[in-house]
């Protein structure tokens, strides 16, 4: 899996230690960032030892477990603890990737968790997706047509061209794939990122959708696609086994069979 460092920039601090209740076996060291803009202090990684024996085998149930009975001020999302949602995603022994899908045993030595690199940090694990959501809504995700809709039927799709949606209408949006793009660490205002890409891709290439046209004129841009340099990062993290840089691939090559 790739791993990423943080932002140069970047100053954390150690910060504050927790032990494990007395008679605890097997202990685990969860080392946490922690941020709050509200004390205009620097970041600083929190360290909890906390007994396997008493917490559920994810890292996410470890974070439940220091909030409940440790430290109630730790901040992060979740909410289906089961892969679907996409909140969790975080920044875990240097991968990105979903924290109730992440094994604490798959992890070797402390259990290192920060939130999804470069970009702003809300508090805590929380980063700041305003950007991210703007982008995804900019491409329309939504089936656009000009034709009547049928007076009798939704508008049908053959096998064929509902298995093209296989490997896209999975995504969940959390962000892994494009927290983990050097191209969109650095272009992030202007390039859009593969899991926007992504998504936009599965709107070009449903059968149903009546405005491709239009979709590929939108992305014909030095910026918002052509910043992908198919540096594949994408592809390795994403928690869901997508393919951001194959849905990418294939606008580039729409985009250069249309100018014939
Ligand atoms: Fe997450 Fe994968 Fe979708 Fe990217 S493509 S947002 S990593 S589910
Ligand atoms: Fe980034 Fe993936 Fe392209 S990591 S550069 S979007 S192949
Ligand atoms: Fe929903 Fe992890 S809590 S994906």
């Amino acid at each position: 899996m790739a791993k990423f460092t943080l932002p140069a920039n970047s100053v954390v601090k150690t910060g504050l230690k927790y032990e494990a209740a007395d008679g605890a076996k097997r202990v685990r060291n969860v080392v946490v960032y922690r941020y709050d803009p509200d004390t205009g202090e620097n970041p600083r990684t929190d360290t909890y030892a906390i007994d396997l024996d008493k917490c559920g085998p994810m890292v996410l149930d470890a974070l439940i477990t220091i909030k409940n009975e440790v430290d109630a001020g730790l901040t992060f999302r979740r909410s289906c603890r089961e892969g679907i949602c996409g909140s969790c995603a975080m920044n875990i022994d240097g991968g990105n990737t979903l924290a109730c899908t992440k094994a604490i045993d798959d992890i070797k030595g402390d259990i290192r968790v920060y939130p999804l690199p470069h970009m702003p940090v809300v508090k805590d694990l929380v980063p700041d997706l305003t950007n991210f959501y703007a982008q995804h809504a900019s491409i329309e995700p939504w089936i656009k047509t000009s034709t009547a809709t049928p007076p009798d039927r939704e508008r049908l799709q053959s096998k064929e061209e509902r298995g093209r949606l296989d490997g896209l209408y999975e995504c969940i949006m959390c962000a892994c794939c494009s927290t983990s793009c050097p191209s969109y660490w650095w272009n992030s205002d202007r390039y859009l990122g593969p899991a926007t890409l992504l998504a936009a891709y599965r709107w070009v290439a449903d059968s149903r959708d009546e405005a491709t046209g239009e979709r590929l004129d939108e992305l014909e841009d030095p910026f918002k696609l052509y910043r992908c340099h198919t540096i594949m990062n994408c592809a390795q993290v994403c928690p869901k086994s997508l393919n951001p840089a194959k849905a990418i691939a294939e606008l580039k090559k729409l985009l250069v069979l249309r100018r014939g």
